[in-house]
């Protein structure tokens, strides 16, 4: 079953056992009238003011539909009815999107389910036939396959009082690193499983977006404290085309060393197939809502060394699969370690300044990098500074000052605050608002504006032929 305990907790239980402390008769009674006298002087007000408001004669431009409007009964709405029939504001929309063919398809399977606990079969032929269905929303061939990026948080404000701050900061980011790609955000604030909180919680939701976007290749999970800290840099998709799972990781130390973190669960790319489906059904196996997930807890712990909680987490049980399982899976799986596919924010926030500099130093000694340009077109200039970078030998990795495509903030737990013992509160804080600020002026350069320093929240305006000027 999906969630015994849930009726315990849900709004409608709650409604049942209202009648309990329902106040007494006389009370409600009063309250009632206080309430209907508020609310009709309310409406008096309102239905003086909207006739004073109107115009005295109707809008002869607007075409009217007898649907829409009654006559016979007093409405103080009666004067803005009218409006939401008006065919202009209603024709906008891309003649695409008003297309959904009636043919069936797997949306019209009763039995198909968005919940984690039930399997799919046969999910590429489903996909592939809705896409047939919709072929304008397919990619074009030997086009670049599409990239859904979710990414979340939980569903109660943060108790770090900074925390929801920090929070907008980071999706502030992911937004700008979409934005200049074409890249589609989703947000993700529920519990999809009311029992599969924290890093648990992706797996439901990546499951669900699946079937809600077959139109996306990819599905490209980036966790809420990871920051893009290179605005350039494109995912090699074509690097990927035989797997189906591709997250930053080692492969000795995850098959060699067994170490659990010789992966990084954080941030990953899975392929919008049946694969897929199979193999997340398979580490949910590992989670809160699975019978054995205590049991799980203590045999990871001893499994790996230097893991200290004894609770079963999502990284732990993937690489746990990848070992014992590696015929199932491993070939499909790609680690990647040849760029920072997401990267420790401690090895990165103490060279910001450095790369800045050098990034500056490169621009000054080439001028077509220092043409000012429209936010559509960055990809050129990004191109154009990746040869210039390769040219000059700058590297990527903890020796090299090439900017890291991105800065993972891995244990500060920025929404609770609860960071890891091993890092202070302050230097998590400076090292999220300079990796945020490092990504934030590579984004406003082409609106015309830098920080003034890593650390500030002020901006000041670029002159021309920056940074030459
Ligand atoms: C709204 O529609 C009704 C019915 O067609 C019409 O009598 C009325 O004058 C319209 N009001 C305005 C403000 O256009
Ligand atoms: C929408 O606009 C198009 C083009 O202007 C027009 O031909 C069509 O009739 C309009 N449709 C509606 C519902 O008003
Ligand atoms: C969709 O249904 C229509 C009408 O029944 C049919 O002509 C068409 O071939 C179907 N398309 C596909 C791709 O099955």
């Amino acid at each position: 079953m999906m969630c015994p305990d849930s009726s315990s907790n849900s709004p409608k239980a709650s409604m049942v056992r209202a009648p309990v402390c329902r106040p007494h008769r006389p009370t409600l009674l009063a309250d009632s009238l206080v309430f209907i006298a508020g609310a009709f002087s309310a409406l008096l007000l309102f239905w003086i003011l909207s006739s004073i408001l109107s115009p005295a004669t109707p809008m002869t431009s607007f075409s009217p539909s007898p649907r829409y409007y009654s006559s016979s009964s007093f409405s103080p709405y009666l004067h803005f009815a009218n409006l939401s029939i008006h065919p202009d504001l209603f024709n906008d929309t891309d003649p695409d999107l008003l297309r959904d063919p009636p043919n069936s398809t797997f949306y019209d399977d009763p039995s198909l389910s968005y919940t984690i606990d039930r399997h799919i079969t046969d999910w590429d032929d489903k996909r592939r036939r809705w896409l047939r269905l919709h072929p304008w929303l397919s990619p074009a061939p030997g086009g670049r396959e599409r990239i859904l990026m979710i990414s979340g948080s939980q569903p109660n404000p943060c108790r770090n009082p900074i925390g929801d701050h920090l929070l907008l900061r980071f999706l502030k980011n992911k937004v700008d690193y979409c934005r200049r790609f074409g890249i589609e955000l989703l947000y993700n604030n529920a519990l999809q499983h009311p029992k599969m909180r924290t890093y648990w919680a992706k797996i439901p939701i990546i499951r669900a977006a699946m079937i809600a976007h077959p139109e996306a290749d990819w599905v490209w999970w980036v966790d809420s404290d990871a920051a893009f800290t290179d605005m350039d840099f494109q995912l090699p998709l074509r690097r990927y085309r035989n797997h189906n799972l591709v997250l930053h990781g080692w492969p000795n130390l995850v098959f060699e060393e067994k170490s659990w973190v010789g992966l990084n669960a954080g941030v990953f790319l899975i392929r919008n197939c049946q694969w897929s489906l199979d193999f997340m059904a398979r580490w949910a196996r590992f989670g809160p809502q699975d019978p054995d997930y205590v049991q799980w807890g203590q045999r990871l712990k001893n499994e790996f060394k230097g893991k200290v909680f004894a609770e079963s987490d999502d990284q732990s049980a993937l690489v746990h699969i990848l070992i014992r399982e590696r015929d199932l899976w491993a070939d499909k799986i790609f680690l990647e370690d040849s760029f920072y596919f997401e990267g420790y924010w401690l090895e990165i926030i103490g060279r910001l300044e450095k790369m800045s500099e050098m990034y500056l130093a490169l621009e000054r000694n080439v001028p077509p990098l220092r043409r000012r340009h429209a936010e559509k077109v960055a990809a050129v200039y990004g191109r154009m500074r990746d040869g210039e970078l390769e040219r000059q030998g700058a590297e990527t990795g903890p020796a090299g000052w090439r900017r890291p495509f991105m800065t993972h903030f891995t244990g500060c737990q920025p929404c609770s605050g609860d960071h890891n013992k091993k890092y202070s509160g302050e230097n998590c804080y400076q090292g999220m608002l300079r990796a945020l600020n490092f990504a934030d002026d590579q984004v406003m350069r082409v609106y015309g504006f830098k920080h003034t320093e890593l650390e500030s929240y002020g901006v000041t305006p670029l002159p021309f032929d920056y940074p030459a000027a």
